[in-house]
C-alpha cells in the first residue's frame, strides 16, 4: 500500500511546456500520503542523468531535503510514499531504488515473492545492494536486463523491453515504475496484483497507484489489467502485456472529488478499509509459503530449536487485537497443541503471571505503539520470555522490541475503528500456528498444504461477502435507533460476536455486548425482552454438528422471549431460517477460518448504524488510533 506518481510533459528547450514534473510528482504524493508514510522519494530524469531525492518519514521530511538540495529542472518523473513491507522506514530503504550506474530509478508497491532467488544471483554478478528491500532487487534485475542483456541500447524502447523481461522473472505482487537517463522523455511502469492507473492529459501523461496521484491535472484515466506494463511519453501510452503483445486498458471518466479520491471513492477510510480486506488478507499470506506448503516466515528471529520447546503461548493485544488473538486461540491450539492463553495487556503484568523461557509472547497490535501491550511485552521479556510481535506497522516500537516479528500487510489502517488490520491480523496468527506445526511436527505437510490452499480461498470469499452488502445496509438502517444490541457467538463464533458489539460501541455510541452464546442461561437471557436486537453468529453445520445445533437452540431461547433475531450463517444452512427475523449468508468455508467472513457483515452493520446517526465513522468520539498511554 504505498503512494506511487509518474509524469512526462513537454518542454521546450528549457522550458517546461506544461508542468514542471517534480511539482506534479509532489503534489501527487500529497495526495497519496494516506497510503503509505514510513518515507517519500522522488527522481527525475535531467540533463542525462538521473537525480533523486527520498527521506524516512512523511513527505514533509523529502520536502526539507529538496529545499536543502534542490532537483535540476525536468519533465519527466517518478515519486513514491512507502509503507515499509521489506525492510524497516529508513533512508537507504526508501525508494526509488537506483541500479545501472545510477542511470535507472525504479519505485515499487507491493511484495517481489522471489527476490531472495533473485538476489543471490545478482550477488554472484558482483551487484552490490545498499538496502534490505525487495525493490532495490528489482531495480538491479531491470538494469541488468537493460545493460546486459539489451547492450543498454535505449534506442527502440529499451527500457520498455528490459521492463517486460525484468517482469517475466518476478513473482508476487508489484507495480514497478522506472524512468533510465538515456531515455529522458519516458516513464515505463508495470503491474501485478497491485494498482496502477494511467492519467491522460494535454500534452503530458500521468501514472498513479490510485487516481489520486493526477486528479488534480486531469479526470480522463486508463485502468489497467493484470500483467500489462505501460510506456508513456508526453503525447502517448503504449500497453503490451510481459512478453510485449499489445494490450488494451479501460479508459473512464474520474467523478470523484479529490478528497472522496483518497478513499478510493467511498464516503469514509473506514468502508475503503473494509473493502480492503480481501488484499489485506492476500498480501498477508504472499511470500511466505512455497507451492508445497512450507512455511517461510521472514524476520522469525527465534531459534527453531526454541520454538520446539515452548509448552505456553501468550498472546498480549487490546481491543479487536485481542479478539483477533482470541480467534488465534482456536486454532494454534487445535494445530500446535500448545497451551494458548490471550490476556488484555493491562492486566497481564499485575497478575503475576506464570511467564518462564519456555513461554512464546505473541503481542497483536495494528499500531505497535499501544502503551499497554508495549509495557506488558517488556514486563515478560523481563521474566525470560521469547517475544513475537503481529504488528502492521513496519518499525514501531513493539516490533523494534520484540525478538521475532511477523508484519500483518494490510497497508496503512487510517479509520480509528479497526477492521482489515483485525482480518490481516488472524490471518498472521495462522500462519504462526502453522509454521509451528510443521517446526514441531504436528501437521504433516500434506495436511499443511490444504489449510494454506482454504487460506488462499479465502479473499475471493470475503469480496463474495462484500458484494451483497446492501440488505445488511438497509437492517442497519432501520435499527439507527436501537438503544442496546447483544452478539452471540461459540468456539471462533464468541471473539467475533464481542468484535461485532466493540465496532457498534465504537461507532454508533450505543450499548452492545458479545456474549458466549453458552453462557446466556447463566445470566444474560435475563436481557432479553419483546424486540430485543441480538445478532447471532451460528457456525457451519458441516463438520462438528453438535456446536450448530447448540447454537440454534441458543436462538430459539433468544427468539421464544421476544428477541429480534439477525442470524449471520453458512450459505446452504437452512435450519437457521424459522427462528431467524434477518439471515446473512457467508460462504462455506472451514470453520477455523469462518471468522475472516463472518465479521465482514458486523463491521458493515456497525458503520451503516453509525452513518445513519450522523456520526464520524473514522474518528469517533473519545477515541484515537495509537493508545500511547497506559
Ligand atoms: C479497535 O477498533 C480499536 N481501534 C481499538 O480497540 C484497537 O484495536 C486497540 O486500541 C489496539 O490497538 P493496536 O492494535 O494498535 O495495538
Amino acid at each position: 500500500m504505498c503512494g506511487i506518481v509518474g509524469y512526462v510533459g513537454h518542454s521546450s528547450g528549457r522550458v517546461n511546456v506544461g508542468h514542471g514534473a517534480l511539482d506534479v510528482v509532489l503534489e501527487g504524493l500529497r495526495r497519496l500520503e494516506y497510503r503509505g508514510y514510513d518515507s517519500a522519494g522522488v527522481a527525475v530524469v535531467a540533463d542525462g542523468t538521473i537525480s533523486s531525492r527520498k527521506k524516512s518519514g512523511k513527505l514533509s521530511n523529502l520536502l526539507a531535503e529538496l529545499e536543502e538540495k534542490p532537483l535540476p529542472d525536468s519533465v519527466t518523473g517518478i515519486g513514491h510514499t512507502r509503507w515499509a513491507t521489506h525492510g524497516g522506514p529508513t533512508d537507504q530503504n526508501a525508494h526509488p531504488h537506483l541500479s545501472d550506474g545510477g542511470k535507472l530509478a525504479l519505485i515499487h508497491n507491493g511484495i517481489i515473492e522471489n527476490f531472495a532467488e533473485l538476489k543471490l544471483e545478482l550477488l554472484e554478478k558482483g551487484t552490490v545492494f545498499a538496502s534490505e528491500t525487495d525493490t532495490e532487487v528489482a531495480a538491479a534485475l531491470l538494469g541488468d536486463i537493460f545493460r546486459n542483456q539489451l547492450n543498454g541500447d535505449a534506442s527502440n524502447g529499451g527500457l520498455t523491453k528490459a521492463m517486460q523481461l525484468a517482469c517475466q522473472r518476478l513473482e508476487g505482487a508489484f507495480t514497478l515504475l522506472a524512468v533510465h537517463a538515456d531515455q529522458p522523455d519516458v516513464v515505463v511502469a508495470a503491474r501485478r496484483n497491485s494498482p496502477l492507473v494511467v492519467g491522460l492529459g494535454e500534452g503530458e501523461n500521468f501514472l498513479g497507484s490510485d487516481v489520486s496521484g493526477f486528479i488534480d491535472y486531469t479526470r480522463r484515466a486508463v485502468e489497467l489489467g493484470q500483467d500489462q506494463i505501460v510506456t508513456i511519453t508526453a503525447d502517448t501510452v503504449e500497453i503490451t502485456d510481459f512478453f510485449g503483445a499489445p494490450a488494451q486498458g479501460k479508459e473512464y471518466h474520474v467523478d470523484w472529488d479529490p478528497a472522496s479520491a483518497e478513499k478510493g471513492g467511498y464516503p469514509s477510510f473506514m468502508e475503503k478499509e473494509i473493502h480492503d480486506q480481501p488484499d489485506a488478507v492476500a498480501n498477508t499470506l504472499l511470500g511466505r509459503s512455497d507451492l508445497d506448503g512450507k512455511l517461510t516466515l521472514d524476520e522469525m528471529r527465534i531459534d527453531p530449536e526454541h520454538l520446539k520447546k515452548i509448552n505456553k503461548i501468550i498472546v498480549l493485544a487490546c481491543g479487536t487485537s485481542a479478539y483477533s488473538g482470541q480467534v488465534a486461540k482456536y486454532a494454534i491450539e487445535h494445530w500446535c497443541r500448545i497451551a494458548t492463553e490471550v490476556e488484555l495487556s493491562h492486566e497481564f503484568r499485575y497478575r503475576d503471571p506464570i511467564v518462564d523461557e519456555n513461554t512464546l509472547i505473541v503481542s497483536i497490535s495494528q499500531s505497535g505503539e499501544t502503551m499497554d501491550t508495549l509495557m506488558a511485552v517488556r514486563y515478560a521479556k523481563e521474566q525470560g520470555a521469547k517475544t513475537l510481535s503481529i504488528c502492521n506497522t513496519n518499525g514501531s516500537t513493539i516490533p523494534r522490541e520484540s525478538d521475532a516479528v511477523l508484519y500483518t500487510h494490510a497497508g496503512p489502517e487510517i479509520a480509528v475503528a479497526s477492521t482489515k488490520a483485525f482480518l490481516a491480523q488472524i490471518t498472521a496468527a495462522y500462519l504462526l500456528g502453522l509454521y509451528l506445526a510443521q517446526l514441531r511436527g504436528n501437521k504433516f505437510q500434506g495436511e499443511i498444504k490444504d489449510i494454506l490452499a482454504d487460506l488462499g480461498k479465502v479473499p475471493a470469499k470475503i469480496q463474495q461477502v462484500l458484494d451483497h452488502v446492501d440488505e445488511i445496509k438497509d437492517l442497519a438502517r432501520s435499527m439507527a435507533g436501537a438503544k442496546s444490541v447483544l452478539f452471540l457467538g461459540r468456539h471462533v463464533g464468541f471473539p467475533v460476536a464481542m468484535e461485532g458489539a466493540l465496532k457498534l460501541k465504537e461507532l454508533a455510541y450505543i450499548h452492545a455486548e458479545g456474549f458466549a452464546a453458552g453462557e446466556l442461561k447463566h445470566g444474560p437471557i435475563a436481557l432479553i425482552e419483546e424486540g430485543q436486537p441480538v445478532f447471532v453468529v451460528v457456525p457451519s453445520p458441516r463438520g462438528r454438528n453438535s456446536l450448530h445445533a447448540k447454537v440454534v437452540s441458543n436462538i430459539q431461547e433468544v427468539r421464544a422471549r421476544g428477541a429480534k433475531t439477525i442470524v449471520i450463517a453458512e450459505e446452504g444452512d437452512e435450519a437457521v431460517k424459522a427462528y431467524a427475523e434477518h439471515v446473512f449468508y457467508i460462504p462455506e468455508t472451514p470453520t477455523l477460518l469462518a471468522p475472516l467472513l463472518a465479521a465482514v457483515p458486523l463491521q458493515i452493520f456497525a458503520l451503516e448504524l453509525a452513518t445513519a446517526k450522523g456520526y464520524d465513522v473514522d474518528q469517533p468520539r473519545n477515541l484515537a488510533k495509537s493508545v500511547t498511554v497506559e
